[in-house]
């Protein structure tokens, strides 16, 4: 499973990819708020630190300017993604900005029925959003294995599962056993995923016996 930031924060992306284990990125209207910068100035920032796919969004409505967007987003870097909404216009521009070749993010999925529309219409990616649908007392990871079988039913639907709204270490987990090819994951999260407290445990004591031999490996 691919694993894409989600942040518009550079300074956190650029610290997390020199980890090695980020995929790519995603942005919304509200991360991007929070940072209180320029929006195409944190993407290009974005898109030359990180060589793989980077979610920018639209914010038009309509598909036509959905498209004039798309486009001049695309504009930015070879690597931008145009992130649509799962509207009827979200996804008529998600099928004209495909054909000309960008990569679409179909965003705010919480049906698997609007999951098959958005591949049908060509998306690169899909984002179901887990956590809003736990939130509202939902399964939202039920969601992640409904559109599973329904893209490996039809071998011709080749649109990459983008698990969105991951709010813990069990949605990480359980998104990689449902079969998501991608977690779109916060920050905080991500730094969790390597915790485990057996772990802190058994350095400390490994580095305590060690410091006893009084040796040095070098
Ligand atoms: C990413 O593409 C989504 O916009 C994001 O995961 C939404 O997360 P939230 O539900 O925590 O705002």
């Amino acid at each position: 499973m691919k694993f894409f930031v989600d942040s518009a924060d550079v300074d956190e992306i650029r610290e997390l990819e020199e980890t090695g284990l980020v995929d790519g990125v995603t942005t919304n209207p509200s991360l991007v708020a929070k940072t209180g910068r320029d929006f195409k100035e944190v993407v290009q920032e974005i898109c030359a630190i990180v060589d793989g796919p980077v979610s920018a969004e639209v914010t038009a409505t309509e598909a036509d300017a959905m498209v004039e967007e798309g486009r001049n987003l695309a504009e930015i870097a070879d690597n931008v993604t145009i992130k649509v909404p799962l509207t009827w216009d979200g996804l008529k521009a998600c099928r004209a900005l495909t054909q000309g070749g960008t990569m679409v993010n179909v965003t705010l999925c919480f049906s698997a029925n609007q999951a098959l529309l958005a591949a049908k219409a060509g998306a690169t990616f899909i984002s179901p959003f887990i956590g809003r649908l736990d939130d509202i007392g939902e399964d939202g990871m039920e969601l992640i294995r409904e559109i599973r079988t329904i893209y490996d039913n039809y071998e011709q639907l080749s649109t990459q599962i983008l698990a969105a709204s991951v709010r813990d270490e069990t949605h990480v987990k359980q998104s990689a056993m449902a079969g998501a090819d991608v977690a779109t994951v916060p920050p905080k999260v991500l730094h969790a995923l390597v915790k485990h407290p057996l772990t802190d445990k058994g350095l400390d004591a490994f580095l305590a016996d060690w410091k006893s031999t009084g040796q040095s490996i070098l």
